[in-house]
């Protein structure tokens, strides 16, 4: 299948421009002024609407195995797609733990078969993420990029120690949950800071490459700025979530802070402090929630909330959001992705970031509707995904 989008506005990281993109063979074939020789394909009119790369998320829970009632491999890719996302890694709190290669295998292999999306994979850094004992990183495959305790973290200094002097050995990063839970039940700020402070510490002496899960603390900024000046091998992320809300009470960890965290994570994307904007797509059911579960679904609102509380509130031009959500995570990946050019895997968004809309339940694909966006106007509404040049989401889908 052939698609020409015509007159739409092409946006990277690097710039925008209108064009026509031509898509072939699961790529970008052409781009260029006027492509109507090709009108043989099915011709999308892109006037008013922006093409990216398609998105990446460094961080989702697909809950499989184990907790397949919360969401799938299937129905989390559904949700990605939908959001305007082809790549994305999931965290290994799964049950059993994603501690090993069998539960990694199965997990790359069943994505693979849907072949939906992209879906790459966390191994835990410690045995049934108990925080003691580390994994086995000898019989890690080639293809593990990174691991992490999401969801738990690490409290022992010395296990993380232990974890960055093998993963620097193994050349693997590790994804940091950055909270001490002895010290969150009483000061959850001071838990997120002093576990980003440790780790920024660790990963400049041992060299081990470290990424901060869902930063979302001034103080976090501040360290991993200072860090970073330092020259430790650090990167880190912010969630959707952490920057359009503050001082609410919906229940996620780490917690939604205030409106003075929000400008610093503003600031820090700004200044490339942060890398990226990863979801944390955490899907719970009603029961859960009541339980006290922490998280929300992120994948579906994730560009239009990023796009209100960012771009069009005036704070980051659409080319670094194209930046932080595409180019950045792909780059952390080790990914060619996220720059519009002929040649490129087709891999591709296309937004209207004109259109308001309410989200609302009923739209939400993901098995669960744990979204405090859920009767709140949002902008920038994704209209179709591709990916490997195929229409995946949107169109007549
Ligand atoms: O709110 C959260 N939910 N934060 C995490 O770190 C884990 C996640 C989950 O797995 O539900």
């Amino acid at each position: 299948m052939k698609f020409l989008i015509k007159n739409v506005k092409l946006t990277d990281h690097r710039g925008s421009k209108i064009s026509d993109l031509l898509i072939e063979d699961e790529i970008i074939k052409k781009i260029g002024k006027d492509l109507s020789a090709y009108e043989d394909s099915m011709v999308i009119d892109g006037t008013g609407k922006v093409l990216m790369p398609s998105f990446v998320d460094l961080h989702v829970h697909f809950r499989d195995p184990g907790y397949t009632y919360k969401e799938d491999i299937e129905s989390g890719s559904r949700a990605a797609l939908k959001g305007g996302y082809t790549i994305c890694y999931a965290m290994a709190n799964t049950k059993p733990v994603c501690d090993n290669m069998e539960i990694y295998n199965y997990i790359r292999e069943k994505s693979k078969d849907l072949d939906l999306i992209d879906l790459y994979q966390n191994i835990a850094v410690t045995k049934n993420l108990s925080g003691k004992e580390l994994t086995d990183f000898e019989s890690f495959g080639d293809d593990v990029k990174f691991i992490s305790d999401d969801g738990r973290g690490i409290l022992s200094n010395h296990v993380m120690n232990q974890a960055c002097l093998e993963a620097k050995k193994h050349n693997i990063g590790i994804m940091v949950h950055g909270e001490d839970p002895e010290i969150s039940p009483y000061d959850y700020r001071l838990a997120e800071d002093i576990i980003t402070l440790r780790d920024s510490y660790l990963s400049k002496i041992t060299g081990a490459k470290i990424h901060f899960s869902h930063v979302s603390t001034r103080g976090s900024v501040e360290i991993i700025r200072d860090y970073k000046a330092q020259g430790a091998n650090i990167t880190c992320e912010t969630t959707p979530h952490h920057i359009y809300l503050a001082g609410e009470d919906f229940r996620v960890n780490p917690p939604i802070r205030e409106k003075a965290d929000n400008e610093a994570l503003i600031q820090g994307l700004k200044d490339g402090t942060i890398d990226c904007i990863s979801t944390d797509h955490a899907p719970h059911s009603k029961e859960d929630k009541e339980k006290g579960a922490p998280g929300m679904v992120g994948l579906e609102t994730a560009f239009a909330t990023s796009y209100t509380a960012l771009v069009d509130s005036g704070n980051l031009s659409l080319e670094k959001l194209s930046q932080v959500m595409a180019y950045n995570p792909a780059k952390i990946l080790g990914l060619d992705h996220g720059e519009i050019k002929e040649g490129a895997r087709a891999d591709l968004v296309l937004v209207d970031c004109e259109e308001e809309y309410i989200v609302s339940q009923a739209d939400i694909v993901s098995k669960s509707k744990n979204s405090p966006f859920i009767g709140r106007k949002l902008k920038g509404k994704v209209l179709m995904t591709f990916r490997k040049g195929r229409l995946m989401y949107g169109g007549k889908n």
